[in-house]
């Protein structure tokens, strides 16, 4: 079954569509190849597996026969998500002769599709794209809502812009190859629109749990489809994140410094905000915010689904601490935290000092 969900910005309504076969059916890319160039910007790993699908439906779609196709193929993994292939990707499109009305069609994750929706943002002041995203963290997240950008050695995400895809195609068959630590990563961004916003979605997900890790397509569909829902509404409430789309980050703050201090290698980006959920569970619970009960539920579902639930005893409080006040979310005035007052009800909160988060993160 295909579902399509509408995402609504200042620059235009664009679909986020949903369903298995959804790569190779030409029906989903109508009318989303306006110029003669197209750019098919990959990984090593996503290319050898669907990079033929893909190459099969453009040659059916109107145009073929004038159409001039590129192809940039970068290593997996987020290291490729630099200014280094960003600048390779911009060659890439000068040698294709890419006009303003050029494609960029970004197949892969979140680091192939924030690097490809980066450079589309960036050639000749805005092109298109189109995000192919074919893990479950890119569908339910990194692909919707237009934050694309890359990572400097000083830090992620520091070289970044706001530039929303033409269309999101989420060909749900391709997460059957997806390995299964990364399918666990990809449903800790799930768990968190459920504690966020929808406390029936997070009795939805402790039910659905083991048919979610066993990769059911009703439920993977339905989860993937209620987390795009809950990100494309946020998104067309606050697009620049003036306020309500901080909500997302719940657990972010907590998790960029677990993976910063683990330099990015020990856990994946999904595992690390388990950890910072939980964190910023225990302090919200600390602070009188929010009941006990709703930290252990949360614990539960992510035990359930496979993912670490706590950090390493070797990380120190005060090098977390450090990472913390460095987070792209922290001001002058202190730390702004996502918290929660229990499962459904993020909100923003400067309320905890040092002494507090301590004794968090020394759990
Ligand atoms: N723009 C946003 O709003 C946003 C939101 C969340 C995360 N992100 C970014 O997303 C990135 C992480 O994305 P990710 O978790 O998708 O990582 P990723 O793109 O590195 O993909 C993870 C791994 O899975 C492989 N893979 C991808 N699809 C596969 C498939 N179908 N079958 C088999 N293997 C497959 C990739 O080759 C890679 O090795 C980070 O850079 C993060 O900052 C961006």
């Amino acid at each position: 079954m295909k579902l399509q969900i509408p995402v609504d910005t200042a620059g235009g309504r664009y679909p986020v569509a949903i369903g298995p076969g959804l790569l190779s059916d030409p029906a989903s890319w109508q009318g989303l190849l306006p110029g003669r160039q197209v750019l098919v910007v990959s990984d090593d790993t996503v290319i050898d597996l669907y990079g033929e699908r893909l190459n099969q439906v453009l040659a059916t779609l109107p145009g073929a026969d004038d159409r001039q196709l590129g192809r940039l193929v970068l290593p997996a993994g987020e290291a490729s998500k630099s200014l280094a292939s960003c600048a390779d990707i911009f060659q890439a499109l000068a040698a294709l002769g890419a006009r303003r009305d050029a494609l960029i069609i970004a197949l892969g994750g979140g680091v192939v599709g924030d690097l490809a929706g980066f450079a589309a943002a960036c050639w000749m002041r805005g092109i298109a794209f189109v995000q192919v995203p074919t893990t479950l963290l890119a569908m339910v997240d990194s692909s919707v809502g237009g934050k694309t950008g890359i990572n400097l050695a000083q830090g992620k995400n520091l070289v970044g812009a706001f530039h929303q895809p033409a269309a999101v195609i989420a060909d749900t068959d391709t997460l059957a190859s997806l390995p299964e630590r990364e399918l666990r990563a990809g449903l800790a961004e799930v768990v968190k629109y459920a504690a966020i916003a929808d406390a029936d979605f997070f009795a939805w997900m402790e039910a659905h749990a083991p048919a979610l890790l066993a990769r059911d397509p009703a439920a993977l569909a339905q989860a993937i489809a209620t987390s795009v829902r809950h990100k494309a509404a946020i998104v067309a409430r606050d697009e620049r994140e003036a306020g309500e789309r901080a909500l997302l980050n719940f657990g972010h703050t907590f998790g960029h410094a677990i993976e910063t201090a683990t330099g990015y290698g020990r856990y994946l980006h999904g595992e690390a905000v388990a950890i910072g959920m939980l964190q910023a569970a225990r302090l919200s619970q600390k602070l009188a915010l929010a009941p006990a009960e709703d930290g252990r539920r949360l614990e539960r579902l992510l035990a359930s689904l496979g993912l670490p639930t706590r950090a390493e005893p070797v990380l120190a409080p005060e090098t977390i601490l450090q990472h913390m006040r460095l987070d792209k979310k922290a001001t002058a005035a202190g730390l702004r935290l996502v918290l929660w007052r229990g499962i459904g009800q993020a909100l923003v909160s400067q309320a905890a000092d040092d002494a507090d988060l301590r004794a968090v993160l020394a759990g």
